[in-house]
């Protein structure tokens, strides 16, 4: 272990300049960035990017990267739900083990690094270290995620749920638009392995560790390359259907009308209204789909898709009840029916204050000033942080953009957080060797 060290001391900087020097780091950004471009080739539609989880796309990706990660000396299996995952050190069952990851899947038209650049990046990692001699005291496994945006089934984290064994039957039975099931696609893609197979074990693994953009404009703001990501926002899907009648659009009066599409408008209206007038809220509707559909139909049913989030569960929970109420009155002054379906609802996590610690200590390793920040966009080490020690590092966006093709990374960006990681990985393992309870201690 190159910087072993007592527990007292770790808080001292390791030697400048860190232990992966602005040249090294340099190269492995760009190969990282060159490996983005090569992924981002793998797509279910030629024109734009796009893959869903459990799709020839993603089998695609993964012979992309399993190619790497065995180059790398990693062995690579694909579990049950479809994650990639290539391990490399001592392997057994009671064996400890760091996790490092992000997710493969993306959004329709998506840009190259939301999810693929952290993947990416944890491989790249396992390389830095094996360059520069350094032993780990413990397995590394780097995870492709296989869902994490839940475009495929309308059900997010799909892959991450899978580690903690949080992947339901009624999560299983979801259909894509195709008709076919979670559970068909997992036995297409990935026959034969036993859900159970893919959790981790809370008792041997050490840590999760995601590096993502940030994928809005608080750190290009602030000046700074990267972020230490302190928590992740709450965060609702929430589907209001809305029930009129539908109609003849040239004849029936428009006082005589139970129009579900103007009552959707009147409802995506009211939610920006909300999200505007509430502190630390944001909310969504990104999605209306009306029914039958036609432009000289009155629309009977409507369904508005909501997107809710907040730091602060209390200020979401108040949102919420409040678009129930909104939605309601809207209902009753047009002679609606409405329902409420919840797809997802997660509270809000901290990430681990110990690899939070360790972090701002590699920040500082790299040269580059603290900037802690929450993340409003939900990630994997949401779901993993409640049972495994997760911390995540944000790469400055440019533009803020993302969840938009021309999403960009700035190249020294990427070697600044490759640095910091390294660093981080040091020091975490001259920390287990000293005290193997990480969870929780700043
Ligand atoms: O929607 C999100 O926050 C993430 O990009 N899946
Ligand atoms: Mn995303
Ligand atoms: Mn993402």
């Amino acid at each position: 272990m190159a910087a072993r060290d007592t527990a007292g001391a770790l808080a001292a900087p390791l030697p400048d300049p860190g232990p992966l020097d602005l040249d090294t780091a340099t190269q492995l950004a760009r190969r990282a960035l060159d490996r983005c471009d090569a992924l981002a080739a793998h797509s279910e539609h030629p024109d734009h990017l796009a893959r869903r989880c459990l799709t020839g796309a993603m089998a695609d990706a993964h012979a992309t990267l399993r190619g790497w990660m065995e180059q790398a000396g990693l062995t690579v299996e694909v579990d049950a739900i479809g994650n990639l995952r290539g391990v490399i050190g001592s392997t057994g069952p009671d064996e400890p083990r760091l996790v490092i990851g992000s997710h493969l899947d993306t959004i329709r038209d998506a840009g190259k690094y939301d999810g693929p650049l952290g993947v990416v990046l944890g491989l790249t990692m396992v390389e830095a270290i094996r360059e520069l001699g350094i032993e780990l005291p413990y397995a590394v496994e780097v995870v492709g995620f296989s869902d994490e945006e839940g475009v495929r089934f309308g059900r997010p984290f799909l892959g991450s749920l899978a580690l903690v064994g949080k992947l339901k039957p009624a999560d299983l039975a979801l259909t894509d638009d195709a008709g076919t099931t979670v559970a068909e696609a997992m036995d297409t893609f990935a026959p034969g392995r036993e859900l159970a197979d893919a959790r981790l074990d809370p008792e041997t693994t050490v840590g999760y560790l995601e590096l993502h953009i940030e994928q809005g404009p608080v750190l290009e703001s602030a000046g700074h390359p990267v972020g230490v990501v302190e928590a992740i926002a709450g965060h609702r899907w929430e589907t209001v259907h809305f029930t009129g009648e539908a109609g003849h659009a040239g004849t029936t009066p428009m006082d005589l009308r139970r129009d579900a599409m103007t009552a959707a408008a009147e409802l995506v209206l009211a939610v920006e209204d909300l999200a505007r007038r509430a502190d630390g809220l944001v909310a969504t509707v990104g999605d209306v789909t009306a029914r039958p559909g036609g432009n000289n139909v009155i629309a009977g049913r409507a369904a508005v898709e909501v997107d809710a989030r907040s730091a602060d569960a209390g200020v979401l929970e108040r949102a919420l009840l409040d678009l129930r109420a909104i939605a309601a009155d809207i209902a009753r002054r047009r002679g609606l029916t409405v329902e409420h379906e919840v797809h997802f609802d997660q509270a809000p996590v901290k990430m681990d204050a110990g690899l939070r610690a360790l972090l701002r200590e590699a920040v500082a390793d790299a040269g580059q000033a603290l900037h802690e920040l929450p993340s409003g966009a939900g990630h994997d080490a949401r779901i993993l942080a409640p049972t495994i020690p997760s911390a995540m590092l944000f790469l400055r966006s440019p533009g803020g953009l993302s969840h938009h093709p021309d999403e960009r990374v700035h190249a020294p960006d990427v070697a600044v957080a490759l640095r910091v990681a390294v660093a981080f990985l040091v020091r975490l393992a001259a920390r287990f060797e000293a005290r193997p309870e990480i969870t929780g201690q700043p």
